[in-house]
């Protein structure tokens, strides 16, 4: 308040401070940018080959918020998610991270940038162990000194993997082999998550405990873009959501009112 209003005797000689002074450029950069969004795509364009997957993809996560990409099969959430984490990077378009333009940049640079995936299939090493492949979440890490409290942390949010860490990860339980992926994702303490169909295959029990899991990374600080086809779930805890079909954005709106959307409903809801 008092940068505002400068006391009178000095207000004629020391300028009025321009608003974007005001804050510095690193307290900018960790709010993540224009309204504390942090990742804003851009109407992405991506291929495979000649197949025009992606057609247009705008959206964004702001800093705090569980976004959901939810649609059909082959609607292009995967590769929304591997344009981003720069598997394969857009012809068209533009993606910005933290206020820093990534959409060309190599899978690597991006992981490092703070950006991790829990991918579809889960993608573990099945002959190595439990932490191994939790130990793989965090090499591109320069700060190793964080490694012991980033593992207490994963095996806080999943007691499991502390049991079974020296277990090969192959052996476990679909729910368990979900745990190892998110976990893995995590160990590389990310400004960004992103997690493709973490429910897939999954026990109903263990559906609900990932969704659970999902809002405490969240509440711990972690922004989280959630691509699942259990829309109803991910409505749920997400606070806004994405309709995807057929390589375009068909309907964007609060999570809540998705799940209201007559159109969500009888498409992906299974309502009628
Ligand atoms: N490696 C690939 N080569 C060629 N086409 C691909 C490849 N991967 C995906 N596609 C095509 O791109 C489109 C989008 O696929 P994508 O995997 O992104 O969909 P999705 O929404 O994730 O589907 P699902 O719910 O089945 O995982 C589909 O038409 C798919 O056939
Ligand atoms: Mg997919």
């Amino acid at each position: 308040m008092s940068e505002q209003t400068p006391p009178p005797e000095r207000a004629a000689e020391s300028p009025a401070p321009q608003p974007e002074t005001q804050a510095p450029p690193q307290q900018q950069r960790a709010n993540g940018g224009r309204d504390g969004v942090i990742l804003e795509v851009t109407d992405i364009h991506t291929y495979y080959g000649s197949i025009h997957a992606l057609k247009g993809i705008s959206l964004q996560v702001r800093e705090g918020e569980i976004v959901t990409l939810i649609g059909a099969n082959g609607a292009g959430k995967s590769t929304t998610l591997r344009s981003i984490n720069g598997l394969n990077n857009p012809r068209k378009g533009r993606i910005v991270f933290q206020g820093k333009d990534i959409t060309n940049d190599p899978a690597h640079s991006i992981v490092k940038m703070g950006i991790s995936q829990s991918p579809e299939g889960r993608r573990l090493f099945p002959h190595m162990s439990v932490l191994e492949n939790l130990e793989m979440g965090a090499f591109q890490r320069t700060d190793r000194q964080n490694f012991k409290e980033d593992l207490d942390r994963v095996y806080a949010l999943f007691p499991r993997l502390a049991e079974r860490k020296t277990q090969r990860a192959g052996t476990l339980s679909g729910g368990e082999q979900q745990m190892v992926a998110m976990g893995r994702a995590l160990m590389a303490r990310p400004k960004l998550v992103m997690l493709d169909e973490p429910s897939m295959g999954l026990a109903p029990i263990f559906v609900e405990r990932i969704f659970e899991i999902v809002k405490e990374i969240n509440q711990q600080g972690t922004p989280i873009l959630l691509v699942e086809q259990n829309a109803m779930m991910a409505l749920d805890v997400a606070h806004r959501g994405y309709v995807m079909e057929t390589g375009h954005i068909a309907l964007t709106d609060d999570a809540k009112a998705l799940a209201k959307n007559e159109q969500v409903q009888k498409a992906y809801l299974g309502m009628d």
